[in-house]
């Protein structure tokens, strides 16, 4: 068996059992780039700072392109016995370059050199997951633009509440999303500072220059605190938690789109290249991948709890517990990118069902409250325009008829103010148009909002 790195102290060696369990190179080495940018910054930082010659730094920074090639090319054999990516790296380096490798490791641990390459990580992460993000907006507001002028119920407690353009419905989701952008963006502001440099937790009395490693690896600062520096985790408790904050946006989308894909809401047709079929049942037709959305939500929430449950009990700086923190970020962002990704693909294959959509609309009474804010418009307090209007809602129920059906007469039984213009605010269509106030779902408004997210997605 081959000495450990840190096998100095050591008399006997780990079990299988015990280096089986403590290893993280089966998904670490997904750390690989970060690790290899990592060691040639700190490398050439040695090297300015005369704790490394130049020749040594330039052997050092060969050999690790070439261990980078190896393992792009799947020539590198990464073992379990080298522990992690870190170690598997650094050994591989020493194996191919010889005494100069040694020098690697001046004024560095594997604790802040985690902690770096993880955030070098996550911020790729939260660019490629705001990049998805875009997609998916962009393909919301090209559906929206497809369906101009289509009015739908709009719900409340899943009842029928008002009308709405489906414009408005889909840029809903759209402004959802960009908070969801934002707070990624946040984090990431927050992430970009370099813990290399920090080394066990204490730093160094080497002169290791700090902010010339943290400037190469395009982080902000180097973190003020050399034991914060590799104790915390927050970063990725951001990332987790705004990953989840996505994943219920696209759940809750997902299950709205499995409701209204059904004979009963009938709404929202998938095309088939969206759609999988039964193996028992030859006419199905299902949602499949909306309904993973949702159910996939579960997994994104879920590795956001383990992280919080890991960190909760460690004391200061670095535990081993941490090693655990990899896997649920590395499912977050590949499952909340997948999520996002056949979200778009969906919404770029489903058709919204105009006529039966118009069949559906007259049910509901939902230009009730545009009759409630009639009588307000001729003096009456909103009180009291509410109750004559529940009111004729209940005569409509008797009679099994919308209000738009009432005469006049039977209207001016119930308020003498009701006029003949009354009819001008029933009925769905009547009714939408009355809608005027900011981010409200008026044709107009809902324009401007379009325009704003057009401009804004770059959508020609
Ligand atoms: N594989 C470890 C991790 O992922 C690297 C840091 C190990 N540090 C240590 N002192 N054992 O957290």
């Amino acid at each position: 068996k081959e000495v450990k790195l840190w096998g100095g102290r050591f008399e006997e060696s780990v079990t299988d059992a015990v280096e089986k369990f403590t290893e993280s190179i089966s998904f670490d080495k997904a750390l690989y780039k970060q690790d290899i940018m990592g060691s040639k910054a700190h490398a050439s930082m040695l090297a300015k700072q005369g704790l490394m010659s130049d020749s040594d730094r330039d052997t050092i920074l060969k050999g690790l392109e070439e261990i980078e090639r190896q393992i792009e090319a799947g020539e590198f054999l990464w073992r379990t016995d080298r522990e992690d990516v870190h170690m598997n790296i650094e050994a591989a380096l020493t194996d191919l370059v010889g005494e100069p490798a040694k020098k690697l490791h001046t004024a560095r641990s594997r604790n802040d050199q985690v902690a770096t390459d993880f955030r070098l990580w996550c911020r790729d992460a939260i660019d490629s997951i705001i990049s998805r993000i875009e997609n998916l907006q962009t393909a919301l507001v090209i559906l929206a633009l497809q369906n101009e002028g289509l009015i739908v119920p709009g719900y409340t407690h899943l009842q029928r509440a008002q009308p709405v353009l489906l414009q408005h419905l889909l840029l809903a989701y759209v402004e959802q999303l960009e908070r969801d952008a934002g707070r990624l963006l946040d984090c990431r502001a927050r992430l970009n500072f370099c813990p290399l440099g920090a080394c066990a937790l204490a730093g160094t009395g080497l002169p290791i220059d700090r902010f010339m490693t943290s400037d190469s690896l395009g982080f902000a600062a180097p973190m003020r605190n050399s034991i914060d520096a590799v104790s915390d985790r927050d970063f990725v408790l951001e990332l987790l938690s705004a990953n989840s904050i996505t994943a219920v946006h696209l759940s809750r989308l997902g299950e709205e789109w499995v409701l209204w894909a059904s004979e009963e809401f009938g709404f929202l047709t998938p095309s088939d290249s969206v759609s999988t079929g039964s193996s028992i049942m030859p006419q199905k037709k299902n949602p499949d991948p909306m309904e993973l959305v949702r159910g996939k939500s579960a997994r994104v929430i879920g590795d956001l709890v383990t992280l919080l449950v890991l960190c909760k009990g460690l004391p200061h700086a670095y535990n081993r517990d941490l090693q655990e923190d990899k896997e649920p970020v590395f499912d977050s962002v590949k499952t909340i990118v997948g999520m996002l990704e056949v979200s778009a693909e969906f919404a770029q294959n489903v058709a919204f069902n105009r006529e039966r959509i118009q069949k559906a609309l007259p049910a509901g009474h939902l230009d009730a409250t545009t009759l409630a804010d009639y009588l307000v418009k001729k003096g009456i307090p909103f009180r009291t325009s509410h109750d004559i209007v529940g009111r004729s809602v209940a005569l409509c129920v008797s009679r099994n008829c919308e209000l738009q059906d009432l005469s006049l007469d039977e209207l001016n039984s119930l308020s003498p103010v009701f006029d003949k213009d009354v009819y001008e605010f029933l009925g769905v269509e009547n009714s939408i148009k009355k809608f005027r106030s900011y981010g409200s779902t008026g044709s107009e408004c809902v324009a401007g909002q379009l325009d704003y997210w057009i401009d804004k997605l770059n959508i020609s």
